[in-house]
């Protein structure tokens, strides 16, 4: 894993003149944002030696590189999903090699279902914290210790400081947002109405398929996040209705502007 990491960093930065201080992973649908970076270098997945090629509809696969509000940027326009039949290992990697690249910040959005009731769709969740509930963990395995620690603290996985920086700048952009607990599962079929009532038992806002693989290894190797959700459908007690992928992808692009503009506003305070 280590020698893999090195390669693919020492690939990229022989193709790139830029040092790229915030990792931004684009999700479901939010690839708009990757069209206004100023781009230095984009590279298609299938070029990069050791990257996964993302398969779903509504994800391009390119590692974006370039400026965003005056600030150095590498951006994944497409995510890699467990539910695609990837390792957690390697969903986790461009994490690893993003890290290696000497980034300060991750940035990660995603689409969820919506199970607090006091949600709409189209709404903003900033995730302040994750529950697991994918059955299994990037760090499975022997651990890397040039990576991290055995057993990485989580106590603050979503960095409070990235936060409370979103509040201040949603809040002066006059966008009204939520936090929230975000629920990884697997995936791919959505959840049964008993699902989504048992995920709000047990104390989560929203559920998704992605974002908590890339946050595990963020934190094992130290790298400060923020974490953003699309409510794209409702999952609650007495509201869920059938939900397709279609909609999901309609619905985190008609939110897409509002995120977009708290992000900018973020890397302008950064
Ligand atoms: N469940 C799981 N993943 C999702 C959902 C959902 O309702 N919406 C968007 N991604």
């Amino acid at each position: 894993m280590l020698d893999k990491i090195k390669q693919t960093t020492e690939f990229l930065k022989s193709k790139v003149n830029l040092q790229p201080e915030i990792a931004i992973v684009l999700g479901s649908g939010l690839g708009n944002l990757g069209n206004e970076i100023n781009p230095t270098m984009v590279i298609p997945y299938k070029e990069i030696p050791n990257f996964p090629v993302s398969t779903v509809m509504g994800h391009s696969s390119n590692l974006i590189f370039g400026t965003l509000e005056g600030k150095n940027v590498v951006a994944m326009q497409g995510r890699f999903h467990y539910y695609e039949g990837y390792t957690m290992q390697e969903v986790a990697f461009p994490i690893r090699v993003m890290k290696a690249l000497g980034v300060k910040y991750l940035f990660l959005s995603n689409a969820a279902g919506g199970m607090n009731p006091n949600f709409n769709v189209g709404d903003i969740m900033i995730i302040n914290d994750h529950i697991n509930f994918m059955g299994t963990n990037p760090l499975l395995g022997p651990n890397i210790d040039e990576l991290g620690p055995r057993f990485p603290d989580m106590s603050e996985a979503y960095n409070k400081k990235l936060i409370d920086l979103a509040i201040k700048c949603a809040n002066k952009l006059n966008i009204p947002v939520n936090q929230g607990v975000y629920i990884g599962v697997t995936g791919p079929t959505f959840e049964t109405p008993a699902e989504y009532r048992f995920f709000r038992i047990i104390g989560a806002d929203a559920v998704g398929m992605s974002t908590v693989p890339e946050v595990i290894a963020a934190v094992h190797s130290d790298l400060p996040v923020f974490g953003v959700s699309i409510i794209t459908d409702l999952g609650g007690f007495d509201n869920i209705q059938p939900i397709s992928h279609e909609e999901v992808l309609k619905a985190a692009d008609a939110a897409e502007p509002k995120l977009s503009a708290i992000i900018k506003a973020m890397l302008r305070e950064l």
